[in-house]
């Protein structure tokens, strides 16, 4: 069979990893293995590569994406969907492997319920892990390494100069990043956009650590957190896919925190630092798994579905299922508090 590949949305750092097991797996199993540059724009343009063992050496562990990526959106973009399927067919390509977030893999339905449709498999890749139906996505772990590591070393000078730290982590409207990381890490109060929260009681948290001599707190705040039930962003600008920039909350939060308790406060935005670098091992474990899943699935035909691994088993959902944000789980949640 002939094979396209492509990477898009948000970048992490386990694509490499997927994009390998993809082409070992095809090439194994005697396919042609086409992988289209920069997300959705690639098929649109008809801009892809061979792709062979030695264009995967060494990319294991790197992050970013060698096909590059895009937030392009083909059905925003006029005739651009029949261009992408005049490029597939003048490529000859059978079927596609869609690595990326609710974005990408929402193109990825798209197109398998299209008349006559283009046949493709998603792999769920976002730093967000919010993709319903599968535990974990690539990347989501690594982003969680990187924000925890940062805990760690913000919680010694928050000690030692007695001041509060607020740190904004990513997941648009899910708040998993900051829940792991705010757990694996220590945060005193842990923020996500599940929950709206009121800035007071977090004021109040503070004031009683205080009293029992905690001269510090730590905040983990998601960026999708909402105070008083709204979101803050950069700016009211969508992208392609209808979503505004979140970003901001970190510094109001810090902003108001000190006006009200006047205790010195910082803040730190963890920002892209969360999507790059070398991805963790665990995330090229799936990364791999995914890979080699999904292209077991073209060849069984198991088309306008997305691997996933629940309860630590690799197995596949309907894309359809996939695309509702996942909140992060409540007993976690809850449980968070208990370290408060
Ligand atoms: O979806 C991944 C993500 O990193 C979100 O957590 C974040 O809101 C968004 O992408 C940022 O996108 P961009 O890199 O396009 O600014």
């Amino acid at each position: 069979m002939r094979i396209g590949m492509m990477t898009g949305g948000g970048d992490s750092s386990a694509i490499n990893a997927a994009i390998r097991a993809v082409v070992r797996r095809g090439l194994e199993g005697g396919h042609t293995i086409l992988g289209f540059k920069n997300g959705w724009a690639g098929p649109i343009n008809g801009n892809y590569v061979e792709m062979t063992a030695d264009s995967v050496s060494g990319i294991l562990p790197r992050g970013g994406t060698i096909l590059g990526t895009s937030r392009t959106n083909p059905f925003k973009m006029d005739g651009a969907v029949e261009q992408m399927r005049e490029n597939l067919r003048l490529a000859e390509v059978d079927a596609m492997i869609c690595i990326g977030g609710d974005d990408t893999l929402g193109v990825a339905h798209k197109i398998n319920s299209l008349d006559p449709p283009i046949p493709a498999v998603g792999i769920p890749q976002t730093i967000d892990n919010d993709i319903n139906g599968t535990d974990f996505a690539i990347g989501f772990q690594s982003a969680v390494t990187v924000a925890t590591d940062a805990l760690d070393k913000l919680h010694t000078t928050a000690e030692s100069h007695h001041r509060i730290m607020v740190v904004e982590v990513m997941g648009r409207d899910a708040g998993h990043v900051a829940l792991y990381a705010g757990i694996a890490g220590g945060a005193d109060t842990i923020l996500v956009p599940e929950h709206h929260f009121n800035i007071d009681e977090v004021i109040d948290r503070i004031k009683k650590r205080r009293q029992l001599g905690k001269t510090f707190s730590i905040i983990v705040v998601a960026e999708g957190a909402k105070p008083e039930g709204k979101q803050v962003a950069v700016s009211e600008k969508t992208d392609a896919f209808g979503h505004v920039r979140l970003g901001g909350i970190g510094e109001y939060l810090a902003d108001v925190i000190e006006e009200k308790t006047g205790f010195e406060t910082r803040f730190m935005n963890l920002g892209h630092l969360q999507r790059g670098g070398i991805a963790s091992p665990f995330d090229r474990f799936i990364a791999t798994e995914f890979g080699v899943a999904a292209v077991e699935m073209v060849e069984k035909g198991e088309f306008d579905r997305m691997v996933a691994i629940q309860c630590g088993t690799v197995s596949s959902i309907p894309l359809e299922e996939a695309l509702t944000v996942r909140p992060v789980d409540e007993r976690v949640f809850n449980m968070a508090k208990l370290f408060y």
